[in-house]
């Protein structure tokens, strides 16, 4: 009930809070966690309810309209979605302008930005039907965009979506299918990538989604501010810690070095290095997250023939830290990315698909937490303030 610019003026005091650690942007009905507990829910829904028993066209249904479907709903949602799937084929084009070694996430922001040419007609915030197109258009393409990223860097013929599959079927089958051969889907695979997409799908007021939100509050178009989610997520502390995992564990079992010497380095802040994978601003106690993909990595891999070696590295690590004062104290605990590499390796990705997966995943929280934004009346754009400490005024020297 108060009135925070009148307050500036008057007092001329503003909270000082870098990174936002304990400063509420908004309300939000979307998701809710408790760090210390360690509990993760969707719509108030348990995290491990939604794992086992809901699919991520299902779960994402609910997150941005705010309810379970109806199997008629969910049918609807399912074939709007599949409708389009298509890619305008002068976006296509553009994945031939970057280079062959680009990283698949900025190609991804890239051309989500560019939806926004492609798609004029539904660019409106405030429009009902256009914010409805949008949506199910982003939830189409975008993995349709993810997975020509991929064929991109690997140089492979990019298929034209199948639209007898759902999403995260077109989506294997985009990635891995190759032209003059079927594709067999595996259920398993299926049922792997569709768990972790679910776990990742909304995570409140986190670095990309504050992105989303933030370029939103201007009223920026969806296709533009869930871009900037995307590079935001880019970033190493945030989704690309997926990546940094498995390079770090990689780079362990390569140098033979003992999990405990690294853990050493770790600790003694060596070169800035940390046990990537752990740590969360929020939880301070076992993301519930971790603990579904940690309870389900042993079981995928053995299916898929995932690296053994490489899993026994991570469960190592874990006993440590979790066994360590240097942890206890800091109550650093594995989070979702810890384990998560290991079995995107194990389906065939390579690491740098890693965090676009991520943002597969992430896309139905962004569109939910942005439309949520764009109803509530209480929106103000985003425009922190800050606390100057450059020089004083001064006169431009006369020469
Ligand atoms: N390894 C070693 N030490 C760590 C780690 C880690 N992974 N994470 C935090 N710490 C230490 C910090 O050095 C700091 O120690 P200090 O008090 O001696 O200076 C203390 O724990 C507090 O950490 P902060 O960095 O201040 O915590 P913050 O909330 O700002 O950062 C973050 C959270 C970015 C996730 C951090 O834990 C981190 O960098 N983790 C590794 C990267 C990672 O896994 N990111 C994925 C996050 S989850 C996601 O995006 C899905």
């Amino acid at each position: 009930g108060f009135d925070v610019s009148k307050l500036l003026k008057q007092t001329g005091t503003v909270t000082f809070d870098p990174g936002f650690m304990n400063t509420a942007a908004t309300t939000s009905a979307i998701t809710y966690i408790d760090g210390d507990q360690g509990i993760l829910r969707y719509r108030g829904y348990p995290i491990e309810q939604l794992a086992k028993h809901s699919s991520f066209l299902e779960t994402s249904y609910l997150l941005i309209y705010g309810e379970l479907p109806t199997p008629t709903e969910l049918e609807n949602f399912d074939q709007r979605i599949r409708r389009h799937t298509l890619l305008h084929e002068d976006l296509k084009g553009f994945f031939g302008g970057f280079p062959r070694d680009a990283h698949p996430m900025p190609v991804l922001s890239s051309a989500v930005s560019a939806l926004s040419t492609f798609y004029q007609d539904s660019l409106d915030p405030f429009d009902e039907e256009q914010v409805e197109l949008s949506t199910v258009r982003l939830m189409a393409k975008l993995p349709v965009i993810a997975a020509y990223a991929h064929k991109k860097s690997i140089g492979q013929p990019m298929l034209y979506p199948d639209n007898s599959m759902n999403l995260v079927e077109n989506f294997m089958r985009l990635s891995f299918g190759l032209p003059a051969e079927p594709y067999e889907i595996d259920p398993d695979l299926v049922k792997a990538l569709d768990l972790l997409l679910i776990l990742h799908a909304d995570h409140e007021q986190n670095c990309s989604t504050s992105t989303v939100r933030l370029v939103g509050s201007s009223n920026a178009n969806m296709f533009a501010s869930v871009s900037a989610g995307i590079s935001a997520l880019f970033g190493p502390l945030h989704g690309g810690a997926n990546e940094a995992v498995l390079n770090m564990l990689r780079d362990i079992q390569a140098t033979g070095m003992q999990p405990e010497t690294f853990m050493e380095k770790v600790k003694n802040k060596e070169d800035g290095v940390k046990l990537m994978g752990f740590g969360h601003r929020v939880y301070k106690n076992y993301d519930p997250r971790a603990k579904i993909v940690k309870a389900t990595a042993h079981d995928i891999l053995a299916k898929l023939g995932g690296n053994d070696e490489l899993l026994d590295i991570a469960m190592r690590l874990e006993e440590k830290a979790l066994a360590d004062d240097y942890f206890i104290e800091r109550k650093l605990y594995p989070n979702v990315d810890f384990y998560t590499g290991l079995i995107y390796k194990a389906m065939g990705f390579p690491e740098k698909m890693f965090t676009v997966l991520f943002a597969i995943g992430r896309l139905p929280g962004w569109i939910a937490q942005w439309r949520e934004m764009m109803q509530d009346p209480q929106t103000k754009i985003g425009r922190p303030r800050q606390l100057y400490t450059g020089a004083p005024e001064r006169n431009y020297p006369q020469r």
